[in-house]
């Protein structure tokens, strides 16, 4: 049948990643994590003690840098980074990196090739509103900003990074969200024409089962 593309956008925390690649399991359709390549693309600045604030040396890192999916792995310039990427010191510079004009223009081309020939949930901040503006079905998903610090405080703990407390990790979510919603290029915003889901007093699994049910009434 019809190949079909659902675009999952929100604030960090809001549980995107994790019941996006659940639905994806259960329809059996592939998953994209945009976030990961904005992610990449910071790790790489970074390791080559580049400033995340610099828009010419970013967009020269960008020119020979690649970064590509692969079983759901994320590689960058072929080597699989999927924990490199999740550590505290990409958390902190990411927004910098996806603030820049050409950085998105660059990534938003890859994001809609992933797109056109099969069926697909793609999560990040612009999917539904420029990336995929066409796409079958947009959610929006949404959680206090509490409940959000207090997941990934849990998350950072289970990956034993004790040295943050949670009134930080607080501080920059709120810090990231602030630069994601106010930048001038394709800001978070929540599009219209999405189904707004609160996952604060939700589990995961009731998240996914909203979603699916919306898809498979069509
Ligand atoms: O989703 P995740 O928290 O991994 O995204 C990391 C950062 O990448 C976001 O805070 C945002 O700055 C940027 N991003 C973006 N557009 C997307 C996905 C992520 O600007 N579509």
């Amino acid at each position: 049948g019809k190949n079909i593309t659902i675009a999952i956008d929100g604030p960090a925390g809001a549980g995107k990643s994790t019941i996006a690649k659940k639905v994806a399991e259960d329809l059996s359709i592939e998953y994209i994590d945009t976030g990961a390549m904005y992610r990449a693309l910071t790790l790489k600045v970074l390791k080559l003690g580049l400033n995340p604030e610099s828009i010419d040396d970013v967009i020269d890192t960008m020119k020979d840098t690649s970064i590509d999916f692969r079983n759901n792995h994320i590689y960058l310039d072929d080597i699989q980074v999927d924990k490199e990427i999740r550590e505290n010191i990409i958390n902190k510079n990411v927004s910098f990196i996806a603030q820049i004009k050409e950085v998105r223009e660059g990534m938003v081309k890859i994001q809609q090739e992933l797109a056109r020939t099969k069926s697909i949930i793609m999560d990040g901040r612009d999917i539904g509103t420029v990336v995929l503006p066409d796409a079958d079905f947009k959610f929006f998903l949404t959680a206090s900003v509490e409940e959000r610090a207090c997941r990934r405080y849990k998350e950072l703990l289970e990956k034993g990074e004790s040295g943050i407390s949670y009134e930080q990790i607080k501080e920059e979510i709120e810090n990231r969200d602030r630069i994601d919603s106010t930048r001038e290029i394709a800001p978070l915003t929540e599009s219209k024409d999405a189904y707004r889901l609160d996952t604060t007093n939700k589990t995961i699994d009731e998240c996914v089962k909203d979603i699916i049910s919306i898809v498979k009434r069509g």
